[in-house]
């Protein structure tokens, strides 16, 4: 059998992984700043993920959600202490985009309304609901179509503000990343999440948060829409929560109430994927690394903006991007050959750092005198 041919991929094969470093079969070492697609948060491999992963493992693995699970009790208190949501409630499952389909539903179950407010060049995954509010008609599939979605401008308050005022009514939710990934690392203004709190009180709508990528402390605060000063209803999770053991969640807030069967998953907040959870999040309290992201992405984000040739740098903490010219669009290609460095891209010209949350200023200062050389190499030719 062969494998479905759905990603473009790098001719390459990693073996080990350890903290920021990958090698590959031949031990070639690289540099991480893509963190496994924004996955990894406190390392690779870190030694007390694998701990307590492995002291789970040989206890139990898994059991279904029709008992009691005390680790998920545990992984709970200990997200709304690091988060400071401490009212809010979890509900688990195993992905980003089950996280926003749990979102976007328990909305419509929560007001009984059918309309969902998305932004430009948003993305929320790739599940029924999820996938058609993600601004990218290429990997909606004609059964995932809806009018129930409406898509308005990022960013833009009026566009927003008239949209409540013709059909709030109808609207159930508002759903925006906080720092847009693939849409190319976009904030979203502080002055546009308020004005969504403010018209979704109005109109009792539920603001949902998209954290997948640009929560978990990678943005310097534990959810990047934190730096508006207004909470979400919904905070989606995922990617960062299990430093690559698959989890996802939604944090609801307490006027969102609870039912027998609304929600439900088979996988969802096993023992093992919440030893791994709680592994995450006690190192990034013990460790400090949410203001440490905070320190060493406004360090590096400096430090880029010296480096003639790439443009438009941006982002907060350890969620940054710049835009790459013409001349240098083989950038990422010539850091991953020759100066064996992994980063992320956003089409069609972005360069993303999404590296664990962990990295050293040694590594970011490695990735800097990288930077230039690759940027020297392709002005030379
Ligand atoms: C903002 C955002 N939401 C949702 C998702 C979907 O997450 P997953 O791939 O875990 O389903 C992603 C994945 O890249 C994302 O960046």
């Amino acid at each position: 059998m062969k494998l479905f041919d759905v990603y473009p991929l790098n001719n390459i094969t990693i073996t080990r992984a350890k903290g920021s470093n990958v090698w590959d079969e031949n031990g070639v070492q690289y540099l991480d700043m893509y963190g496994g697609h924004a996955v990894i948060s406190i390392g690779h491999t870190h030694p007390h993920w694998v701990k307590r992963i492995e002291e789970q493992l040989e206890k139990i693995a898994f059991y279904s959600n029709s008992i009691i699970i005390p680790i998920q009790a545990q992984l709970a208190e200990k997200l709304g202490k690091v988060s400071g949501k401490e009212n809010y409630q979890l509900f688990l499952c195993n992905s980003g985009a089950e996280a926003n389909e749990n979102a976007l539903k328990l909305a419509s179950f929560h007001n009984g309304k059918k309309k969902v407010v998305a932004f430009s060049k948003s993305f929320h995954g790739r599940t029924s609901l999820a996938v058609a509010a993600t601004d990218n008609p290429s990997i909606v599939a004609p059964v995932n179509e809806t009018d129930n979605i409406i898509f308005l401008p990022f960013n833009d308050e009026a566009a927003l503000t008239a949209c409540f005022e013709k059909h709030g009514d109808e609207i159930s939710s508002v759903i925006i990343e906080g720092i847009q990934g693939v849409g190319g690392i976009i904030l979203a203004n502080t002055s546009f999440l308020q004005l969504i709190r403010t018209l979704c009180d109005k109109h009792n709508a539920v603001y949902i948060a998209d954290s997948v990528q640009c929560g978990y402390g990678r943005s310097g605060q534990f959810f990047a829409h934190d730096y508006a000063g207004v909470n979400a209803d919904i905070y989606s999770m995922a990617k960062g929560m299990g430093n690559g053991f698959p989890i996802g969640g939604i944090l609801i807030a307490p006027h969102i109430k609870a039912k027998y069967g609304l929600l439900g998953t088979t996988f969802g907040g096993n023992h093992l994927a919440c030893a791994a959870a709680l592994a995450v999040l006690e190192v990034i309290e013990q460790d400090g690394l949410i203001n440490h992201a905070k320190e060493l992405g406004a360090y590096i984000t400096e430090e880029l903006k010296g480096i003639e040739g790439i443009q438009n740098v941006r982002g907060r903490g350890l969620m940054i991007g710049f835009d790459v010219p013409e001349d240098l669009k083989e950038l990422k290609k010539t850091l991953l050959t020759e100066f064996k460095v992994f980063t992320g891209e956003a089409k069609p010209n972005v360069i993303r750092l999404l590296p664990s949350l962990a990295l050293t200023k040694a590594h970011a200062d490695e990735f800097l005198t990288a930077l230039k050389g690759a940027v020297a190499l392709l002005k030379a030719k």
